[in-house]
């Protein structure tokens, strides 16, 4: 086995969002996966609609999106105003910044875009943000690559996996978080089968992870997420492996809803579970997970399905689309810093101020 197969770098062939001559090129999520098709934005605010209505999602796939969506934004105000765009821009990393409440990697993306800005840029803007931004994304893959690595050498030969939400090259740079690990542990042949819960309500297991693992030719089978309980009492699946939105410093995680309940069930069943983010997901600025905001979304999200509207006219309903998973029930956070098993709040400031 060559060491790029033993990465999963053959499973490595999609990509959510691009540069291409002086726009951003989206995958629209969407479509998938009647139809692949691309968006191409040239504003800012074109951007920030984009990751409001979830064409592009995940949190690190919203943080690249944003950064070169700062490209944009420097580009016309340069042009408009080309003394006073940096106060020009103000507003608009505020606006781009505020398009998605819980995943900090929209905020962690704009703040050191911000920076080169405040830093001084002499001319131009574009192409020193450009590299800014080309340099997020690139970081981003690598990390996702290292997580691979990281999280894989985690499992042993043979098992069975269970994961949530979308986590793969749609809702990254590249090659994915949770999803890395399953292309690098699949390679490796530590993960035989891979379970994908459909997670409802905008479904971003059956759509997307679904969709991803078959383009990767990686088998992939899913569950209807209140499944999950009784896939782990037939001693299915020996990790239950997700991403993440948010991890603060106490190790509390915010991820996609339906999260914590598997949380609360792998325990129950003996199974681990592992959750897998760049350290650009954690903020160490909120001391625990009661202080995350949660995105609550349309009703209309839940009443329909695939489109199709399921729910009888009268009826309300509640659309949370995070929840946090309580440190305490993670066995370990994979980071490309490195892996913390049994997260506390000394275990997750050890990590972040270590020079690894
Ligand atoms: O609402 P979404 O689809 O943006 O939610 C995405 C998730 O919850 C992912 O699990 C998370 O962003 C990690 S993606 C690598």
């Amino acid at each position: 086995m060559t060491a790029n197969s033993e990465a999963g770098l053959q499973y490595d062939r999609i990509r959510a969002v691009e540069w291409e001559e002086g726009r951003i090129k989206l995958i629209d999520q969407h479509l998938l996966p009647a139809r692949l098709e691309y968006l191409y934005l040239g504003t800012l605010d074109h951007c920030a609609q984009a990751i409001r209505d979830m064409a592009v999602r995940g949190a690190p796939a919203i943080g690249i999106t944003a950064a070169y969506a700062v490209v944009l934004g420097a580009r016309d105000c340069y042009i408009e105003n080309p003394r006073d765009w940096t106060e020009a821009i103000e507003a608009d990393l505020e606006h781009l910044a505020h398009a998605r409440p819980t995943a900090v990697n929209l905020r962690w993306a704009v703040e050191r875009m911000r920076a080169v800005i405040r830093a001084g840029i002499p001319g131009n803007p574009v192409p020193r943000l450009l590299a800014e931004a080309r340099a997020i994304h690139a970081e981003d893959i690598a990390a996702n690559r290292r997580m691979g690595e990281l999280g894989a050498a985690l499992i042993a030969v043979g098992s069975g996996v269970l994961t949530h939400c979308n986590t793969g090259s749609l809702a990254t740079g590249g090659f994915g978080t949770a999803l890395g690990v399953v292309r690098a542990g699949y390679a490796q042949q530590r993960i035989g089968r891979v379970f994908a819960d459909e997670t409802r309500p905008w479904l971003q297991g059956a759509r997307l992870t679904a969709w991803e693992l078959v383009q990767e030719r990686i088998p992939v089978t899913l569950i209807a997420d209140g499944a999950a309980a009784w896939l782990m009492k037939q001693n299915q699946v020996q990790w239950v492996i997700v991403g993440a939105d948010r991890i603060v410093a106490n190790g509390d995680t915010a991820n996609k809803i339906g999260t914590y309940m598997t949380a609360l069930v792998a325990r129950q069943h003996g199974v681990k579970f592992m959750v897998v983010a760049p350290t650009s997901t954690v903020d160490m600025a909120t001391p625990d997970g009661d202080a995350i905001p949660i995105e609550t979304r349309a009703e209309g999200e839940v009443f329909e399905f695939g489109g199709a509207r399921v729910a009888p006219e009268g009826a309300r309903a509640w659309n949370p689309v995070f929840d946090v998973t309580p440190a305490e029930l993670i066995d370990a956070i994979v980071t490309e810093k490195g892996v913390v098993e049994q997260p506390t709040r000394a275990k997750m400031t050890a990590l972040m101020t270590s020079n690894s």
